[in-house]
């Protein structure tokens, strides 16, 4: 871009031709040719609008002063009266035609070349007219009486210059009009490229613009994401936690278990031979107290006192208590042998000896040895209270069943803070079957309740809960083409209902 030190237009080149020889008159002129020169440089945008208010009140100003100093001279010196006429006049015209330029330059809001250069045309157009015309022949007079001429021979030697004048004037504005057409043409040329760089840069802003607008909404972006990662990081973090507790659990759970099959197949021999013994005994006592009441009835043919000894035997035995307590000692201890049979079932059908095996299997019989399995987690919460439909056998794994059971017999028991009741029925429907729990627990808020299935959902302090229970219990009745149906209601209580399909449309391998 040009600055204004680089070139300096000008307007109006000050030429010896100029000179009046008057040197007050020349030496303002001059001056006002600078200022002409600081309105071109406006007009050509070398210089900014702001510096045009000084110039035109200066030019005001200079005008006034120089035009007083010409008016002064020509009446000092008596110059011809016609000219002086003209040229008062000429200056009152252009003093008034200058007053209405800047009136008009200073009320615009926008001063551009467009306005300042037609005054500038005006400025330089009168200069070069003037000077050369009327102040060139002022000048022509004043010097020819200050050299001792008469007026008459003095207003003869001006009037002779004027003709002459005229052509170097001819001269002169052809030189100006030249220099001022190259002027205007490099103006707009210079013009169009400011304009050029201007629109360049416009561009250059909004590119710059934009491309903070992508940069930022890329980082805001990245940002988020980043965000985002950290939260699923703590999400799987929490997860992975879990997970190693619930591995934890499960590896107890398994070695409990495998605990449970053993020592029920340990005692089953035992079971087995002592209470088939028992059965013997039972036989051999019946035929040892008929032998012993042969001998009482010949005893009693001899007579009570032929064997004192036998008496007393028989009262230091307490023979006719041991009589009637024996069998019932024998009863008492089938029935205690009885129990101890069904606690190895129940541990058998526990633990997973049979698991992953479709087989036709009585629920009922299943919840029973589930109930008696976690017996002791449940009897100082609840009563726990029956109602069997008595189903007919269903086609399913019964160990994984019973796991669902005892996950909704534990949450049952866990939703209950001091003393309830865990009622546990079973029903039909068409080719379906259903077993529930229901519990007079803490029940569960609504907007829980779509969450309960979820792995890792859970109320439950750490240690007592791993969210697991019932997703494990999800995946085991979807196995068997069933289905959940909860219903609770806080404060009340909870109902946990397992359909299942009485039979298996194809029978898959687990
Ligand atoms: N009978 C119930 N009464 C109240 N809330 C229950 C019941 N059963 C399950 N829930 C809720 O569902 C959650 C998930 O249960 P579950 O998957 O068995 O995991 P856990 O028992 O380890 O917490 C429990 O923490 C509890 O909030
Ligand atoms: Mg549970």
């Amino acid at each position: 871009m040009q600055t204004a030190t680089e070139e300096k237009i000008e307007a109006f080149v000050w030429d010896a031709k100029y000179n009046t020889g008057v040197d007050v008159v020349d030496q303002q002129h001059q001056k006002l040719v600078e200022l002409v020169n600081g309105l071109g440089a406006i007009s050509a945008h070398l210089t900014s609008t702001e510096a045009l208010g000084p110039i035109l009140t200066e030019l005001a100003n200079y005008t006034v002063y120089h035009f007083n100093t010409e008016e002064d001279l020509m009446k000092q010196y008596e110059v011809d009266a016609d000219h002086q006429d003209i040229h008062i006049k000429a200056h009152k015209h252009f003093t008034d035609q200058v007053m209405v330029a800047a009136k008009i330059l200073m009320g615009s809001t926008d001063v551009n070349s467009q306005l300042v250069a037609p005054l500038l045309k005006y400025l330089t157009n009168w200069l070069v007219q003037h000077i050369l015309g009327s102040d060139a022949r002022m000048g022509k007079e004043i010097l020819a009486l200050q050299a001792g001429q008469s007026h008459e021979e003095a207003v003869r030697t001006a009037n002779a210059f004027m003709s002459q004048s005229a052509n170097v004037l001819m001269e002169a504005l052809n030189e100006m009009y030249g220099k001022l057409g190259d002027k205007t043409l490099e103006v707009i040329q210079k013009n169009q490229e400011l304009e050029a760089e201007h629109e360049a840069l416009r561009i250059l802003n909004e590119q710059l613009e934009q491309r903070v607008k992508e940069r930022t909404s890329d980082l805001e972006q990245a940002n988020q994401h980043l965000q985002t990662n950290n939260v699923e990081l703590k999400q799987l973090n929490e997860k992975l936690e879990s997970a190693q507790t619930q591995l934890l659990q499960s590896e107890k759970m398994a070695s409990i278990g495998q605990l449970a099959a053993g020592v029920a197949h340990e005692i089953n021999n035992p079971v087995g031979f002592v209470n088939s013994n028992l059965g013997t005994l039972g036989k051999y006592i019946t035929s040892m107290f008929s032998v012993i009441a042969a001998y009482e009835t010949a005893e009693a043919r001899v007579g009570s006192n032929t064997c004192p000894e036998v008496s007393q035997v028989k009262k230091t035995a307490d023979f006719n208590y041991l009589k009637e307590d024996i069998p019932s000692l024998l009863k008492e201890s089938q029935d205690g042998l009885a129990r101890v049979t069904r606690i190895v079932q129940d541990l058998k059908d526990f633990s997973h000896v049979d698991e992953s095996n479709w087989q036709h299997a009585n629920l009922e019989q299943g919840m029973d040895s589930t109930l008696n399995v976690v017996a002791n987690e449940i009897k100082y919460k609840a009563d726990v209270v029956k109602q069997y439909a008595g189903l007919p056998d269903v086609e399913c794994m019964p160990s994984q069943l019973n796991q669902v059971f005892m996950n909704m017999l534990m949450n049952a028991a866990q939703a209950i803070d001091q003393k309830g009741t865990i009622t546990v029925r079973t029903g039909k429907s068409g080719d379906e079957v259903w077993v529930e729990v229901e519990d007079t627990g803490k029940g569960i808020a609504p907007e829980n309740l779509n969450r309960i299935f979820d792995p890792f959902y859970t109320t439950k302090p750490i240690g007592k809960g791993t969210g697991l229970g019932l997703s494990l219990s999800y995946g085991i009745v979807q196995k068997h083409h069933g289905r959940f149906e909860v219903k609770s209601q806080v404060g009340k209580g909870s109902t946990f209902r397992v359909w299942l399909p009485l039979r298996q449309q194809q029978v898959e391998t687990v």
